[in-house]
């Protein structure tokens, strides 16, 4: 009976452990750089690694980029065992010798599937095949999985991703879960225990409109986001050139004030100073890296001006101010109320004192000179000022 007892623990215990993410990942938003964005199924082995030495040369490894992932395409076929087979035109040395090359240069390696029998390019994906598929990516060295909804006819979501989260787990390797299916069945309700990450729209692309209008939509999302666990508004295209720099600023700025993932989208091996300035702005990053993982609310919001609080830790706070509007703006910004303000309620604690906080723009990288404690700030349109109240 005693052997009986310690027997069905054992599988308990088992059965719980196999039923798990892995939970030490992703306690920051994930930094990295996804091929889709700029370079469609246009894939190769030299594109990939091209980008590791890009981002290892230009500064972005420093500002803290590290997942290198390979989007849709990569694949062709499955061979009669049901592996899957990738395209060895694209990729001659295959896919262990890709994530070795990029662990070599200290960053990790990321790939991409389907829940569905189909990807969205059409090939093959993981339904039927997620336990074998999780051995594979293990063996091969890959660090973050996105996983894509295309070709799903009735499968529903929630229990999709959970078979691919126990195959990933049961491959005793940890790999960071990105759940790609659009926000469609509101992963943010069931995903925090399933995936790191979970988009919450549909694609990007790369224009203001479709920007601002995804941005739009976290807005009740902030409750749902934490360590371990993103909203994630989709890609950067900073670089990609539909926005002007003053927008993709913005972009950068908004999804740094989201504790969105950092997953650069545009060609890194050429690049204008301009856009890597953008991308390595540490200053901005730190709010996006924060590790309190708060994710803003909109405590202001007149259309097309907005104040976004994002809470930081050691009760810091990041002040972003949004001019969406086709016009210039001057505001007239109360810098006590702003410090007082809280993101979580709405309201305001007065106990906080601005003569113990100093005001840092995170673009200009300066200290505001503050004489009073309101102050008329100039916005170009479809810009923003990020501020840090940094404590003294
Ligand atoms: C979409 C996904 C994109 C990209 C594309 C590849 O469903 O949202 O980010 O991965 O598939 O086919």
């Amino acid at each position: 009976m005693k052997k009986l007892i310690g027997f069905s623990v054992a599988i308990l215990i088992f059965l719980n452990v196999s039923a798990q993410k892995y939970d030490q990942l992703a306690k920051t938003p994930p930094m990295g750089w996804n091929s889709w964005n700029k370079f469609g199924c246009n894939v190769s082995e030299a594109l990939i690694m091209g980008v590791a030495d890009a981002i290892s040369s230009n500064g972005m490894k420093e500002a803290g980029y590290q997942y290198v992932i390979i989007d849709d395409c990569w694949q062709v076929a499955r061979d009669e065992n049901g592996e899957i087979v990738v395209d060895n035109t694209r990729f001659p040395h295959g896919m262990k010798f890709l994530a070795d090359y990029i662990h070599s240069k200290g960053l990790k390696f990321g790939i991409y599937s389907c829940a569905g029998t189909l990807t969205c390019e059409g090939r093959p994906a993981g339904r039927g095949h997620e336990f074998q598929d999780a051995r594979t990516y293990a063996r091969w060295g890959v660090d973050y999985l996105k996983y894509d909804w295309c070709n799903t006819g009735s499968q529903d979501a929630k229990s999709s991703y959970t078979t691919m989260r126990d195959g990933l787990f049961a491959a005793h390797r940890p790999i960071v879960f990105s759940i790609c299916e659009w926000g469609s069945n509101k992963p943010w309700e069931w995903a925090g225990s399933v995936g790191h990450l979970w988009r919450t729209t549909g694609d990007i692309t790369d224009s203001w409109n479709s920007m601002i209008g995804i941005f739009g939509l976290q807005k009740d999302l902030a409750k749902y986001a934490g360590p371990g666990h993103w909203n994630d508004p989709d890609m950067l295209e900073v670089g990609n050139g539909g926005m002007t720099t003053e927008e993709y600023k913005t972009h950068f700025s908004l999804w740094c004030m989201l504790a969105a993932p950092l997953l650069a989208g545009n060609d890194l091996q050429n690049m204008t100073a301009e856009n890597r300035a953008i991308l390595t702005n540490k200053e901005i990053i730190a709010i996006d890296q924060d590790t309190l993982g708060k994710q803003a609310t909109c405590w202001r919001d007149n259309g097309n001006y907005q104040i976004w609080i994002k809470r930081l830790a050691n009760n810091e706070k990041a002040v972003c101010l949004l001019n969406s509007s086709d016009e210039k703006k001057t505001v007239l910004v109360d810098f006590t109320a702003l410090v007082q303000a809280s993101s979580d309620w709405g309201g305001r604690n007065a106990s906080i004192k601005l003569e113990n906080y100093t005001v840092r723009d995170l673009w200009d990288h300066k200290d505001l000179a503050l004489k009073e404690t309101s102050m008329y700030i100039d916005l170009l349109p479809h810009a923003v000022k990020v501020y840090r109240f940094v404590k003294k």
